[in-house]
């Protein structure tokens, strides 16, 4: 009778060691701003929610700014110097705008576009990039693909490293440094040769 008496609470414990083992994926939403640069303020071009740490993402809403109105300038052949749109999230927080500036003419139909989310080891949207590209056929998707990219961790350098040294007094893993014979023989050899050739002419 003791033994189904402990068997409830063990397997209790047991589940919740399970649960906690497997991480659940937090879903975010983050809101992206287009503002061209001419214009006092920034208008809603995105609303994405993203899981973190699975790095999947949806589009809930995609709204892109009225392509630029066409004036070209004769001395360049293209778009003005002011048809520009920043793109990206304000942190309440910081204040601080982050993301990316590309050409009005990123959205233009014709292209397929990519929203970049780089998101730090908690899950939280750091930086906002975004890439536009002609597509094969000539007729881009009006939603953008979103892509959510986590940090790596760059090389390091190894450094203060300890300096092991084995019984016999030997650092470990150096290479034991040559003696001067051991390096050198070849130029001895040759200079008794050559002593022995010259002694021998000179009988
Ligand atoms: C990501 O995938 C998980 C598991 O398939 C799902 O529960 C979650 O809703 C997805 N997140 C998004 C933003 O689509």
């Amino acid at each position: 009778m003791r033994l189904p008496a402990l068997l409830l609470p063990l397997s209790l414990l047991f589940t919740s060691l399970l649960a906690q083992s497997i991480s659940t994926p937090t879903t975010h939403t983050l809101q992206i701003s287009a503002w061209p640069l001419p214009a006092a303020s920034s208008t809603p071009l995105a609303r994405i929610t993203y899981s973190y740490p699975s790095l999947n993402a949806s589009i809930d809403s995609w709204t892109p700014p009225s392509p630029p109105t066409a004036k070209p300038k004769p001395d360049r052949g293209g778009a003005g110097d002011t048809d520009l749109v920043r793109i990206g999230f304000h942190d309440p927080v910081t204040q601080h705008w982050h993301g990316v500036v590309t050409s009005a003419a990123s959205f233009d139909p014709q292209f397929q576009r990519r929203v970049s989310l780089h998101v730090d080891g908690k899950g939280v949207v750091f930086h906002v990039g975004f890439a536009a590209w002609r597509t094969a056929g000539g007729n881009g998707k009006q939603e953008p693909e979103v892509e959510v990219v986590p940090m790596r961790r760059g090389p390091e350098p190894v450094l203060n490293k300890p300096v092991v040294v084995s019984e016999d007094g030997k650092v470990e893993g150096a290479v034991a440094e040559k003696t001067f014979l051991q390096k050198y023989w070849w130029a001895l050899a040759l200079f008794i040769l050559v002593q022995v050739v010259m002694g021998g002419g000179d009988k």
